[in-house]
């Protein structure tokens, strides 16, 4: 056998659609096997290599894909990648056996197939063997590009495609870097443990061989946004309490009005949108500027993370309020005014993002800032006029620069013998 040869039942090059079907077969995954499915797989491979206990696993099944109300965990590995062949017939059996085998992760237990078998390269890559679930999600999206390229229909789907599903147009004092943009297919991979996370990454990418490639990838860490209704406030690289005024993962109202989409194609229904988002901070211009400016600037204490002229975090931002001198307490400049859904036809979106830290750049300046992740039920209606704003008038231009872009349909979530993507290929 070769190492090409993904299922361990017959040698090819690269990922075939062979190879995927026979992968199919070991793992007996195919939509409609169920449950029986999951005792054939147990025969192929009856040590499961399953470490978890239910209070360190999150269920991959239900009307949404896990990873967007779920509160954050420590850890963000996520990828884009492009679509390499032509035929809709292997994008869908790769969407198959992503499914199953992301199932399978979440559920804390190793991918099946040949694993002590020193004569075939094991499915499952190995390096989380021992390690539990660790509150693991693998969350699927579909880029704009996989509906239509230039204007080319390549799989037949233009016709699927969901209106707001579009690459956002170019915002002032961009400096978006093609290569980190864009992309086929995404999948956000969120655990407490990292290894956990990119090991979830490393496996679908391997699994994708001959039918999608890694684009770009992020890593992320110290989730930089509130999502649990109890989950405290985690700050981000600023020094500042990210996602105080974020919908939490129990305003069931706002998630049905701002979140969750109910409009367009079928497929999409109880899915999302996905806008993401490198912002690289000018920290070293932050770290020496005086707390009185970073207070001004995002319009909230620093420690506190009250709202400016009040006291504790989550008292109400009164964007009318003014100091003695008749200037507005909260700057007319500051972030939180800018993105405040009064000012923005009281839309609202739901902020998931990580920060992130890649090293240094020629200067020896830290390359460091949010990997901006927000759920949203239109980017048209929310992120597109929330961020046209800001990157016009927000104090916070001084100290960030947007590096890359990208935009995906995050379709809803499946029950069993499902697979992520039904009704689109
Ligand atoms: C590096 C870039 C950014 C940093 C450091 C940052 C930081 C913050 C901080 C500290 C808050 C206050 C706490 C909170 O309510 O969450 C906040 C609020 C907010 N930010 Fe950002 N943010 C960034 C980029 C963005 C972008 C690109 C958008 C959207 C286009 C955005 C939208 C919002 C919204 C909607 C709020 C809540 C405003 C409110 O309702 O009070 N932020 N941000």
């Amino acid at each position: 056998m070769n190492e090409d040869d993904v299922g361990g039942q017959e040698p090819t090059r690269g990922m075939s659609r062979r190879a995927m079907l026979g992968w199919l077969g070991a793992a007996a995954v195919g939509a409609g096997l169920g449950a029986g499915g999951l005792e054939i797989a147990r025969r192929v491979d009856p040590a499961d290599g399953s470490t978890s206990r239910a209070d360190d696993t999150i269920e991959f099944f239900g009307p949404h894909q896990a990873g967007i109300t779920t509160p954050p965990p420590a850890a963000l590995v996520f990828a884009a990648f492009d679509v390499t062949t032509g035929s809709r017939s292997d994008l869908s059996d790769l969407l198959r056996i992503w499914t199953d085998a992301a199932a399978r992760m979440a559920a804390g237990k190793r991918l099946p197939g040949a694993f002590e078998i020193p004569g075939q390269s094991p499915v499952d890559t190995g390096e989380t063997q021992g390690i539990s679930a660790s509150r693991l999600t693998v969350t699927f999206g579909f880029g704009p590009s996989l509906f239509e390229q230039h204007g080319e229909d390549r799989f037949g789907l233009a016709a699927n495609r969901p209106g707001p599903l579009r690459d956002l147009p170019p915002f002032p004092h961009d400096d978006l870097d093609p290569a980190r943009s864009g992309g086929d297919l995404c999948v956000q991979g969120c655990a407490e443990d990292s290894l956990v996370a990119f090991h979830a990454i490393h496996d679908l990418t391997k699994l994708a061989k001959g039918v999608a490639q890694m684009r770009w990838m992020q890593r992320g860490f110290g989730q930089a946004s509130a999502v649990g209704a109890h989950q405290p406030t985690p700050r981000n690289l600023m020094g500042f309490k990210d996602g105080t005024n974020n919908i939490r993962d129990d305003d069931i109202r706002d998630l049905n009005r701002h979140v969750w989409v109910h409009e367009g194609p079928p497929w999409i229904h109880g899915g999302t949108f996905l806008v993401a988002r490198r912002i690289r901070m000018r920290i070293e211009r932050w770290d020496a500027s005086e707390l009185s400016e970073q207070e001004s600037v995002i319009g909230r204490r620093k420690i506190s993370g009250a709202p400016l002229g009040h006291v504790r975090e989550f008292d109400s931002v009164r964007l009318g309020d003014v100091g003695v001198d008749g200037t507005p307490t909260i700057p007319s400049d500051a972030h939180i005014r800018l993105a405040a859904p009064s000012r923005n036809g009281g839309e609202r979106i739901l902020r998931r993002g990580y920060s992130f830290a890649d090293g240094v750049d020629a200067e020896g300046r830290l390359d460091v800032g949010l990997f901006f992740l927000a759920f949203q039920r239109d980017p048209f209606r929310q992120f597109v006029p929330i961020n046209g704003g800001l990157a016009v008038h927000d104090a916070l231009n001084e100290y960030i620069v947007h590096t890359s872009s990208a935009v995906f349909a995050i379709p809803p979530g499946i029950r069993p013998g499902e697979f992520i993507g039904r009704g689109v290929v």
